[in-house]
Order: C-alpha cells, then structure tokens, then sequence
C-alpha cells in the first residue's frame, strides 16, 4: 500500500473514502468541524440523531450525495478527550482503514488535524501511518479459495494544510512506514508455518532482506558452530533434520569502531519440547517459537532504512527442537561456548540454551555498549503477566530505564521483573555447573538468571515475549496471530540511544 502526503484541505479531496474523528460527547472539532461546514452540517446532523456517540475505536459511514468531494466518510470515536493516547489514536486509524477496505474503497484520506491542538502533528501522523499500515496487516499467502474476497486499499493520502509544516510531517510519516513495514515483516516471518520457517530458511530471508540495504549478513551452519563449540545450541539442534543456523546482522551507521548494542532473538523454529514432548493440544502454536528472532531481523530492517547513526549487530540462533533417537535427552550435560557446562533437566528448556551460546558469543565477539536478547522463553511469565505482558528482566538499571521509557511511548506492555540472587541456587546443578530448569516455581525468573550466567559482564537486558508474540484475539491495531511485539519497542530504544542528549 502507497503512503502519500499532499498540501491542502481534506473537505475538497477527492476521494472515495474520507475518515473524520470525534470525541465523545463533543462537537466536530478539527478536520470533523471543517468538513462537517464544507457540507452544510453532515456530521452534526448524525450526531444530532443520536445515531454515533464517538465511543472509542466506533465508527459510523456516510454517503455525501453532492456535498463533499470524498464520496464517503467515515467518522471514527476516539472515546473521551481526557482518555486519549496515542495509541487510541493509532487504533482509531486502524479502524478507519479497515472499515475502507472493508467499503473496497482503494483509497482512504484523512488530516493530521483531529481536534487535538496540544499534540504534534508529527505524532499524529506516525500514530496514523502506523495505525493504518499495522491494523491492516493480514497474512495470505496460503490463501487459494475466495481470494478475491480479500480486498485492499492502495493508498492512504495525509491531507496537511499548513505547507510550513510539511517537511517535519512527511519525515515522521516516512519514519513510521519503514517501522511499521518491518513489523509486517516480522509478523510474516512468525506466521509462516513451521514445515517453511526453518531455519535455513531464516536465515535466506535475513540474507534477502538485507539485500539492497546497508546491512551485512553472516550464516554460520554446522560446521562453524561445531568449530566455535556452541555446543548447547548443536545439543538442542540434535532432535531434527533441519541443520541450525546461526545469523547475523550487522548495521554499521555509527562511528568506525563504536561498541554496538547487540540485539539476539530466540530463533526455535518450531518447538514440539524435543524428548520432554509437550502435549498434542496447541502444539501447532509453537511454530512462532522464533518471534523474538524475527523481531530482531525486523529491527535491523528498521534501523537500516530510517539510517540511525549508531552500529546495532542482530544475532538470531536459528533451531528446531524435535524428539528423535539422535535428540539430546534429560540427564544429558551440554559444555557451552562460555565452556560452562549445562545439565538437562527438560528439553523443552531449550531457548535458554541455545540463548546462552548467542549471548557469550555476543559478549566476547562484539564487546557490546549494550546487550538485549528477546524470546518467547517461558510458560511462567505468561502465567505472570498475561497475554499481553511483555517481562524485562536485567540489572542494568539505565538500560531498564531506556526500554521503560521507550515502551511508554510505543505503548507496548513491558514490566520489569527481579533477578533475585536468591534464586539461583534453583538452577544449581549436582553435576555440572549449571540445571536448564529451575522448576515451576519463579520460572520466569530462573530462566532469565540462567541467561544471565552466559550475558558476562556489562549492560544486559532481557525481554521474555512468551505472551505478547501471539494475540488470540484482535487488537486495535493489531489482528489477532503474530504481532510483531519487540520491533518498534527496540527501535526505539536505539533512535533514543543515537539521538544527541
Ligand atoms: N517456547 C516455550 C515457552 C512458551 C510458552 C512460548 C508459551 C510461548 C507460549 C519454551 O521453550 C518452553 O517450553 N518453556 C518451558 C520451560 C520449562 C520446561 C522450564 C515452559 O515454559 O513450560
Ligand atoms: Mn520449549
Ligand atoms: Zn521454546
């Protein structure tokens, strides 16, 4: 779909479609109030029925006969004044652009100008582009039937009428495109079924995404793997016939020499538990065991085309962790690259393992100004902090800051958990230096103060997305399935790490 901007005034576009927003209990304020004038009281005489009570993210349509250029108008509630965030308002542009595609309208226009004088219009347009490009998001391609039932709009035209103010706007318009493109990216990747997301094929999608992009990739398969003696991810990996992979991405927009921030995601392809089999029921859904992985290839995507300048390496241990008579099994004991060595209480702990050589490799490699892995780690912490929670756990008290704050503004769901000391006696093992489960209890926790062991020494972040990765049901913005949680979370923790203080 074709972002564009234009110079001039909503009530005299043409277009087949035309969204107004309102509040609750209000009269037409902004591009409402203008083109409700233009057409000689279209909007007030609705509110006037009582037929639309701009309830949030409720919209209404109305055909404009000769009154209006736009042929139809869809009028979008934004709920309470008071209650406004920025997020409502990216939901109130989702909604909107569904409701146009819906109508098979190919075109929906709309103005940054909404009635809320006090927020920039910077804001509004990122909150609009990402709004529309994210809550439209579907995945199709093993549609084969009815295909034609499945419309889509072509464009999406921002109307400004304030030529000063054009350039800033169609800078965070341009920005919030590349972000949320990426976040379709990585929502295609974690949708993609398991027999094609492998992780051979992860790794091709990291190398054509990088392709024509100022980014370099590098995939290591087994016998590299073998001769840096990552052996826990080479463990996990034994179960299938998929050869592992291990992929990295680097950006290099910062100073020659700059320590990078490293970003590593959890890449199972698909996790059936391995030789601890998890139970048949909902098995299938394990298939976006690599979310965290494919976020940190959305990341990088999004780095490279908004041009941060500030070097960010991806890594993403790319596995799938099946039962077979070559599989690693519980009582086994792994010697990680760190030369750590890992006793298996269960082999569905896998990501903690295959983690942990990412992230020594991460540390020794690439000596990073700052280290952050994401994954779809743990049952517990969904336990914890529900479907919608994401959990962050680190000592690093400035880096905990920044993603904190970052995820105020994305308004992504992070909460941070402890690392209790206490507890690491619970991942003690009798036999080797470490146990890859520290049991029901705190699983959440022990599986990131396992992670912590192989992180070394420096700022360390990590992100358990077990919950937020897949939505069981619509969002706002966000359809339900992969929602690509992570990516403009993290890039923007780096366009505020790279922003001049
Ligand atoms: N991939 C799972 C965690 C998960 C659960 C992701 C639900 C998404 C939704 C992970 O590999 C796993 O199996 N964790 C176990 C750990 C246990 C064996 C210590 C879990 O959470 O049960
Ligand atoms: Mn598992
Ligand atoms: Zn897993």
């Amino acid at each position: 779909m074709k972002i564009d901007m234009k110079k001039g005034n909503l009530e005299r576009f043409v277009t087949p479609a035309a969204a107004v927003f309102l509040f609750e209990g209000e009269e037409p304020a902004g591009s409402a109030a203008l083109l409700d004038r233009a057409s000689g009281g279209l909007v007030t005489e609705l509110l006037k029925a009582g037929d639309f009570k701009a309830r949030l993210h409720a919209t209404a349509l109305l055909y404009t006969g000769k009154a209006l250029p736009a042929r139809r108008l869809i009028l979008v509630g934004l709920g309470k004044r008071k209650e406004v965030t920025l997020d409502r308002i990216r939901g109130a542009f989702a909604a909107a652009a569904r409701e146009a595609r819906r109508l098979d309208a190919k075109d929906l226009a709309a103005s940054t100008d909404i009635g809320l004088p006090e927020e920039k219009p910077e804001r509004i347009v990122a909150a609009a582009v990402e709004g529309v490009l994210l809550g439209l998001y579907r995945y199709l391609p093993y549609k084969t039937v009815d295909r034609e039932e499945f419309r889509d709009l072509q464009s999406f035209t921002i109307m400004e009428a304030d030529g000063a103010r054009g350039k800033a706007i169609r800078k965070a318009a341009a920005e919030a495109e590349a972000v949320s493109r990426a976040v379709c990216f990585t929502r295609d990747l974690v949708s993609a079924p398991g027999n094609e997301m492998t992780p051979d094929r992860m790794a091709k999608e990291a190398k054509k995404m990088a392709a024509g992009r100022k980014l370099a990739v590098k995939v290591f398969g087994e016998p590299d793997l073998r001769k840096l003696g990552m052996n826990a991810l080479l463990g996990v990996a034994r179960g299938s016939n998929e050869p592992p992979r291990l992929i990295a991405v680097e950006y290099r927009g910062g100073k020659r020499g700059a320590a990078p921030v490293v970003l590593v995601g959890k890449g199972i392809t698909f996790d059936s538990g391995g030789i601890s089999l998890k139970p048949a029921e909902n098995m299938g859904e394990m298939k976006e065991d690599m979310a965290g992985g494919a976020a940190v290839l959305g990341v990088l995507q999004a780095v490279a085309d908004i041009a941060l300048p500030l070097n960010v390496v991806g890594l993403v241990p790319a596995v799938e962790n099946l039962p077979d008579g070559k599989a690693y099994k519980p009582g086994d004991v792994l010697t990680t690259f760190s030369g750590q060595t890992v006793e298996i209480m269960s082999t569905d702990a896998e990501g903690r393992l295959i983690l942990a050589d990412a992230l020594s490799y991460a540390r020794k490699r690439y000596r990073p100004a700052a280290l952050i892995d994401m994954a779809t780690l743990t049952g517990a912490c969904v336990v914890a902090l529900g479907d919608l929670g994401t959990g962050l756990f680190g000592k690093d008290a400035d880096l905990n800051a920044r993603i904190r704050a970052a995820a105020a503004e994305t308004g992504e769901l992070v909460w941070e958990m402890p690392l209790w000391e206490e507890y690491v006696e619970l991942i003690k093992s009798d036999v080797a230096d470490w146990k890859n489960t520290g049991g029901r209890s705190g699983g959440a926790i022990t599986a990131a103060l396992f992670l912590k062991q192989f992180a070394g020494e420096g700022p360390w972040a990590h992100l358990d997305i077990a919950g937020a990765s897949w939505l069981k049901k619509d969002r706002p913005w966000t359809p339900k399935g992969a929602s690509g949680i992570g990516v403009r979370l993290l890039v923007e923790v780096l366009k505020r790490w790279s922003a001049p203080a």
